[in-house]
């Protein structure tokens, strides 16, 4: 079943993946974005471990998404959000909702295709209350059905990024950005919203250095 689900969000992105090259992470197109000066930052992310409950002995290495770290569970956006905020000596902000998504990878799907087609906005249980003291948001989140995660729109309803740097790092597994940078820029029109990198989530562990070196590079601007 879960390989009937890649093979659709494959197709579902062939066009996209035609365009892009082979590499796991790339970077895109920001000609036009202009940015501010980052004084104070800090990394935001969503990640399907965080949000769900699992089992103590869940499989990691044959779960899609999970990684065991010192023996704690993590998943690939909050591994990358970790390195950005680890790079960066900033703060770290998980976005959490107040329901659990299901255990089950398939059932996780599915409830977000229906959450997708709803607009559903997941109600928040983490706040992120002294936003204004921040220019600048590392920001990473999986690619659920070619957009963003329909906590990340939940987010978004929360807080305004008014004349604040977005830096947009995403997770998949082959559809890379899909439409989220639109979608991100619909709901924070005077954001500026930089596309960062696509990390395929197969490959998050290859690229602790890509991140790092990509957030050290925009500190020393
Ligand atoms: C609900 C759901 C929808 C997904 N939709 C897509 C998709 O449309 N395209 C894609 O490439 N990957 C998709 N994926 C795969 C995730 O983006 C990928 O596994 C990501 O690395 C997971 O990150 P996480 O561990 O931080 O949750 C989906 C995964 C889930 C659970």
């Amino acid at each position: 079943m879960r390989a009937i689900k890649k093979t659709i969000f494959a197709i579902v992105t062939m066009s996209a993946l035609l365009l892009s090259s082979c590499a796991s992470s790339s970077s895109g197109n920001n000609e036009n974005v202009k940015t501010v000066p980052i004084k104070k930052s800090a990394a935001v992310y969503f990640s399907r471990v965080g949000n769900t409950e699992f089992a103590d002995d869940v499989d990691a290495i044959s779960s899609a998404s999970l990684n065991r770290v010192g023996g704690e569970l993590k998943g690939n956006a909050q591994m990358i959000a970790q390195w950005a905020a680890d790079e960066a000596g900033c703060d770290s902000f998980e976005i959490v909702t107040d329901k659990s998504y299901p255990e089950d990878y398939d059932k996780t799907v599915d409830l977000a295709k229906d959450e997708k087609s709803a607009k559903e906005r997941p109600s928040l249980k983490s706040s992120f209350d002294n936003i204004d003291d921040y220019d600048t948001i590392w920001l990473v989140f999986p690619n659920w059905w070619a957009d963003l995660p329909m906590p990340v729109y939940s987010f978004f309803d929360k807080y305004d990024f008014s004349g604040k740097n977005i830096y947009v790092f995403v997770t998949h597994e082959g559809s890379g950005f899909s439409s989220t940078i639109k979608s991100i820029k619909e709901l924070e029109p005077k954001a500026n919203v930089v596309e960062a990198l696509s990390i395929r989530g197969g490959s998050v562990n290859d690229n602790e250095s890509s991140v790092r070196d990509y957030v050290k590079k925009q500190l020393e601007k």
